[in-house]
């Protein structure tokens, strides 16, 4: 109570050659959130009221040019790395305090090992730089497969986010699970989402036409394809206008309109944003 009650005075933070603005509080100690900018490092994403400080820290950060963890992906100028909450708990401590100046939700802060965080970077001469992660639920009885998700605000709207979520799928696949996210999501999370469904739900069902499957699809035919849960399909069918009910019998069916899943897979393959290619993951699920 006494932490809300303070006025953070944090309007946006120093990241890289960026001012972000913030969106929301996040729990920084009291200290940080009396000026109006924090600095970050942007390899150990630690935070300091001061560039001074923050030039100072840089001479020594341990996480010079790379963060912490296990690369398990790459491809050209993208790489995606998998760190433990458990091994590097400051780290991903930091990277909740910051992710939260961009979500609204109760996210968590401290207790972080119980998740295991996927990052996105992008490689240049200096080395990687954050772009967006998501963190997930180690060992969970439940299907979630993600539990935050975040592109940052200097790098959304060019496809990182849509990458982020089919790599999280790509991850429940190579686990033979079906996955969703964690509710509830936020407004951009289920425009992101609704958006990631239909295209994956089209482009399972074009495949599923061109093996010459079309007369006997199944929403489990496409859950087994995409890795979505159940419901997470139906969303998807109902923006292809694929979901039609029999009137006699009152079954839903299948009903698939080529032209429209072939038009919308037109549209979106037309923004040319970045694809994960399953290839290139190097990964094996925890057991
Ligand atoms: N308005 C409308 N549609 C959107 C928007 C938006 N602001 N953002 C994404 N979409 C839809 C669009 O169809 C978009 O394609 P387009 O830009 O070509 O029209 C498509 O989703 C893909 O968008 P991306 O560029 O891949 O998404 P982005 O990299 O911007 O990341 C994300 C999306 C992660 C949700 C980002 O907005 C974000 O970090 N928001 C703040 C944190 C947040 O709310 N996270 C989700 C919380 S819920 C949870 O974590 C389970
Ligand atoms: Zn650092």
């Amino acid at each position: 109570e006494l932490q809300t009650s303070t006025v953070s005075k944090l309007r946006c933070v120093h990241f890289r050659n960026y001012e972000i603005d913030t969106w929301f509080k996040s729990p920084y100690p009291q200290q940080y959130s009396s000026n109006y900018v924090l600095h970050l490092c942007e390899y150990c994403l630690k935070y300091f009221s001061s560039s001074f400080t923050l030039r100072r820290h840089e001479k020594k950060c341990p996480y010079s040019h790379r963060p912490p963890g296990t690369e398990i992906y790459r491809e050209s100028r993208l790489a995606m790395f998998e760190i433990d909450g458990r091994k590097n708990v400051v780290y991903c401590q930091n990277l909740c305090l910051f992710a939260k100046l961009f979500l609204n939700s109760k996210t968590l802060y401290y207790d972080v090992e119980p998740f295991m965080f996927y990052l996105l970077c992008e490689i240049d001469e200096d080395g990687y730089h954050f772009v967006g992660y998501f963190s997930k639920e180690k060992l969970n009885g439940t299907n979630y497969n993600l539990s935050c998700i975040l592109t940052l605000p200097i790098y959304q709207r060019k496809g990182y986010g849509n990458f982020l979520i089919d790599f999280s799928y790509l991850l429940s696949r190579r686990e033979f699970r079906l996955g969703t996210p964690e509710k509830p999501l936020s407004d951009l999370g289920l425009f992101s989402y609704r958006n990631y469904w239909k295209i994956s739900v089209a482009k399972a069902l074009k495949m599923l036409v061109e093996a010459d499957k079309a007369h006997q699809i199944s929403v489990d035919d496409i859950c087994n394809l995409t890795g979505m849960i159940h419901n997470d399909v139906i969303v998807g069918l109902e923006q292809l206008k694929a979901l039609v009910r029999d009137p006699e019998t009152k079954k839903y069916g299948i009903w698939i309109d080529m032209e429209l899943v072939n038009r919308v897979l037109a549209e979106w393959n037309e923004k040319n944003y970045v694809q994960v290619k399953q290839e290139r993951l190097l990964w094996k699920p925890v057991i």
